[in-house]
């Protein structure tokens, strides 16, 4: 028997006859009833669409508006519907939101009760950042907080838990897991009549050898830009190759000094990873989209995409980072700087995939600047990201990258000639200043104006001065 198997909210199902980019929240409200969980905004902003997927690597929130069917194969989902226990005993965040008055209109509330859960089961407490993805129009947030927290003690329901013991025993191989090649309405080389095919390849060498065959295929990581080409644009994609059951392109390696970042590593297990090693990318990565969205995103998607305004590549080119591509068995490595040729214009050939990057573990002078109108959950106006060596009081070493400020992520060359070899001193710096109008011509738009991009590119560098010399510079702590 063919399909794409998952466990949804405990009870097994199979879904057959559905195009591959058929979304997880439109088949739930259209097929199953399943109307708690929300359309809001459908493109991955407002959470009203949260759900619970687990596998072998825990439990996540994820938005189900950008979540394709042939993602799940293999995992469980828990929607709102079955956050409350068996019997309809609710769970101890919704008890904690009725009590502290964490709804009003309740549109939001489903979203918001679901990644509270996810968080309880996980113990995370950190609920600013857990619930940045969730938006609420009405309540304000101050009562699902203190609803938050006055769940953070109860015991995790059992029902909870059910969903990694039974994905582990009772999810078939054979029932579409990503690893066999599965199509959404069967298996082998083509889908129905009128259904087109999904390849879900188990390795990198699957996709390689099918790539070659397919050229013009959509590649489909974790789909939080792809989910809007569907979502928005109403774009046919077919065929397409969903990438996340390829588990060698999902592992971090520490050697010789060196993290080997696999291109299906998502955000958030990034995040996890440089946490210690490189704080500042690492706070760069909190305030990258939201809990939902680093759930799925890859960095192999943040890169091939190539957007001008993504914020992994600025960070990672600051760093020296070498990105590596294959087209069947070949592979190539170049400094990741070259590979943004033009606007959305990448030196990608016909069927190459970016396999990973690699970056040193460390840069103890490595600083990141995120400037965008939101602080959680917001696409940045302009990302400057510093890595300046200083020897003897002197310059002899210097990457600056930046995003929002040319078509691709760019590196301010003249910047950089500017400041090697000089005294690090705020006069040198402030000599420098002008040399960002030849590096980078931006362009103004609905986040920011092309002078206002420019005047805070410099501002950074300033800060950058400021914050090498521990004067206190964040945001989000107020200085005597
Ligand atoms: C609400 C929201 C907020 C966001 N906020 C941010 C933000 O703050 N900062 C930011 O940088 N981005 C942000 N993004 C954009 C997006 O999350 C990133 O670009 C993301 O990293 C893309 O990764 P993905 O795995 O989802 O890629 P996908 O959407 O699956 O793919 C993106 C592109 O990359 C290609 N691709 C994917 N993997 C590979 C591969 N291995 N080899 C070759 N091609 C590949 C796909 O074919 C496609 O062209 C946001 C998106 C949303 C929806
Ligand atoms: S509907 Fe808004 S994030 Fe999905
Ligand atoms: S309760 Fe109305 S949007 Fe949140």
């Amino acid at each position: 028997m063919a399909g794409i198997a998952f466990l949804l909210n405990g009870t097994p199902v199979r879904v057959t006859g559905e195009p591959p980019t058929r979304t997880l929240l439109d088949w739930l409200r259209d097929t199953r009833g399943l109307c708690g969980t929300k359309e809001g905004c459908n493109e991955g902003d407002c959470g009203a669409c949260t759900v619970m997927v687990t596998d072998a690597d825990g439990s996540r929130a994820l938005n189900a508006c950008i979540l394709f069917l042939p993602q799940l194969a293999g995992k469980a989902v828990r929607t709102v519907e079955g956050i409350a226990g068996p019997e309809g005993t609710q769970h101890p965040v919704q008890e904690a939101m009725v009590a502290h008055h964490g709804s009003q209109c309740g549109f939001c509330t489903p979203g918001f009760v679901v990644s509270m859960a996810v968080a309880h089961l996980n113990g995370q407490t950190d609920h600013d950042d857990a619930l940045a993805g969730n938006l609420c129009r009405c309540t304000g947030y101050a009562p699902i907080i203190r609803a938050a927290q006055a769940a953070e003690s109860a015991p995790v329901p059992d029902w909870m838990k059910d969903d990694s013991r039974f994905i582990l025993a009772q999810i078939p191989n054979d029932h579409g897991v990503a690893g066999s090649t599965v199509q959404a309405n069967a298996q082998g080389g083509s889908g129905g009549a009128d259904v087109p095919p999904a390849f879900c390849p188990a390795s990198s060498d699957d996709l390689a050898d099918w790539y070659l065959a397919h050229p013009d295929a959509t590649l489909i990581a974790g789909a939080t830009d792809v989910g809007l080409w569907v979502t928005k644009q109403l774009r046919d994609l077919a065929p397409v190759a969903f990438l996340n059951g390829m588990r060698d392109l999902q592992q971090i390696e520490v050697q010789g000094g060196m993290l080997h970042v696999g291109a299906g590593v998502t955000i958030a297990a990034l995040r996890a990873a440089v946490a210690a090693r490189l704080p500042s990318v690492a706070e760069l990565l909190r305030r990258y989209a939201s809990e939902q969205v680093r759930n799925a995103a890859t960095i192999g998607g943040n890169i091939a995409n190539g957007s001008p305004i993504g914020d992994g590549p600025p960070a990672l080119i600051a760093l020296g980072a070498t990105l590596h591509l294959r087209r069947g068995d070949e592979m190539r490595s170049m400094p990741l700087e070259d590979f943004f040729l033009d606007y959305r214009k990448q030196d990608r050939r016909p069927a190459e995939f970016v396999a990973g990057v690699s970056f040193p573990e460390h840069a103890p002078a490595l600083r990141c600047y995120k400037i965008s109108k939101r602080f959680d959950q917001d696409i940045s106006a302009v990302c400057g990201c510093f890595n300046i060596t200083v020897t003897d009081g002197r310059v002899t070493a210097a990457r600056i990258a930046f995003g929002g400020t040319a078509g691709i992520p760019k590196r301010a060359s003249a910047v950089e000639s500017a400041l090697i070899g000089k005294a690090w001193t705020e006069a040198t710096v402030t000599a420098a200043l002008p040399a960002f109008a030849q590096d980078f011509t931006p362009l103004s738009d609905m986040r920011a104006s092309a002078a206002y991009r420019l005047e805070t590119a410099a501002n950074l560098l300033i800060r950058y001065f400021h914050d090498l010399n521990g004067a206190p510079v964040s945001v989000l702590e107020v200085a005597p």
